[in-house]
């Protein structure tokens, strides 16, 4: 696991070729400042160590750090550094100061849960790109605020959405609200209306990394997964799925779409995880996942949760029905069956409280949704 402290200088090297040149120049900077009214300066630190934060940072070197690089109002004192909610990848702090409260969020070369598993560290320039894109107000209604990047240290302030609660609530109550749905579809539509500039991030180690846990490893028979650690009996089950040499062809040729470059803007990761409520208000996070694809990606995925939450496919309809770009339907079936299967027989399972035989259930439904 990485270092919990600010390293000391030369301990850890980095890449400044991790950092896109119009990143690193400050260009960016500027614009951000333009659209988002920055308070604060988020010109690049010129320190060219690598400082890695995490809970256990200590405050006093974070703030001179913070304050050094501009990310700190004028007297502002760190109070505390708390994680606020659950994630794999990143490491994700709130900073509660005497004036406010503010995320940070800092990529790793690894997926931080699994440091065995090699993940590309400018994730974050993606995460910032994709926020930057969007450029409806109605849509960036829907996200965090960004309020300083630094690229030199794979790090991002965003503003703290506060007490929300994460959507993957619905897998326990078993429903998901028609008006969050509706909302979530309506955000869907302006992310995918938003033109992406020719030069937004491929992404494409990223997304290689996931094709691997969606498209590929579920499908293949010894992957490794000790399914029986996460339900006694899942293993069995998995086996003739994982052995459907259709589904497997499928899965290979919709995996090969995902690597492919598309024409529309996608989230990318697009579930429960990523949606956060506060009241009636709903919030989309983490984009970090986002490439220019194909739309059915998005919508299929957003289908499938709906699908593993209620066992009913009552949720596709709807997204069909609301969704207001173009798309496939039976693509989007697919890609939902897929990651349906991926979730339960892969290895990033979900907070799903079900017995096996409505796992058996929800396995059928996506190879039926995949199979058509
Ligand atoms: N801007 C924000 N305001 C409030 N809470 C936030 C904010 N951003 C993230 N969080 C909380 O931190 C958690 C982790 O954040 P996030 O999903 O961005 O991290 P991640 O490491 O990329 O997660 P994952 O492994 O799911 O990809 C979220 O589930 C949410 O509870
Ligand atoms: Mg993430």
């Amino acid at each position: 696991m990485a270092s919990s402290k600010i390293s000391s200088p030369g301990h850890i090297s980095f890449s400044p070729r991790a950092v896109p040149e119009r990143v690193a120049n400050g260009d960016f900077f500027r614009g951000l400042r333009d659209i988002f009214d920055l308070n604060v300066s988020c010109e690049p630190s010129t320190d060219t160590v690598l400082i890695e934060i995490d809970v256990n940072t200590s405050r006093p070197e974070l703030q001179k750090k913070l304050r050094s690089n501009g990310w700190l109002f004028e007297e502002e004192q760190i109070k505390a550094l708390e994680v606020p909610g659950e994630g794999n990848m990143n490491v994700v702090l709130r900073v509660v100061t005497n004036k406010r409260s503010f995320i940070l969020k800092q990529s790793r070369p690894y997926v931080r849960k699994y440091p065995e598993i090699k993940a590309p560290e400018d994730r974050i320039t993606v995460e910032y790109q994709f926020y930057r894109t969007i450029r409806n107000p109605q849509a960036q209604a829907h996200f965090p605020r960004i309020l300083a990047y630094d690229p030199s240290h794979f790090l991002l302030q965003l503003e703290d959405l506060g007490d929300c609660e994460d959507l993957t609530c619905w897998y326990e109550r078993r429903a998901v609200p028609p008006e969050q749905l509706s909302i979530l579809i309506q955000i869907l539509n302006r992310i995918h209306a938003e033109p992406p500039p020719t030069d937004f991030p491929g992404n494409l180690p990223l997304r290689e990394l996931n094709h691997q846990h969606v498209f590929v490893l579920p499908f293949m028979v010894d992957n490794g997964f000790a399914l029986d650690d996460i339900q006694p009996g899942l293993e069995r089950m998995a086996a003739e799925y994982k052995k459907d040499r259709k589904l497997k062809g499928k899965a290979e040729k919709i995996g090969k779409r995902y690597l492919k470059p598309g024409k529309v803007l996608l989230h990318g990761d697009y579930f429960p995880g990523s949606w956060m409520a506060k009241g009636n208000k709903v919030f989309v996070i983490d984009p970090e996942f986002s490439f220019v694809g194909f739309p059915e990606y998005d919508l299929g995925v957003m289908a499938a949760h709906t699908i593993l939450a209620t066992s009913a496919r009552a949720g596709l309809k709807t997204i069909l029905r609301e969704y207001q770009g173009k798309a496939d339907a039976d693509l989007v079936s697919q890609v939902a069956g897929i990651e349906i299967i991926r979730r339960l027989i892969g290895l990033a399972q979900l907070p799903l409280d079900r017995s096996l035989e409505e796992k058996e259930q929800l396995l059928k439904t996506a190879r039926e949704m995949i199979l058509l």
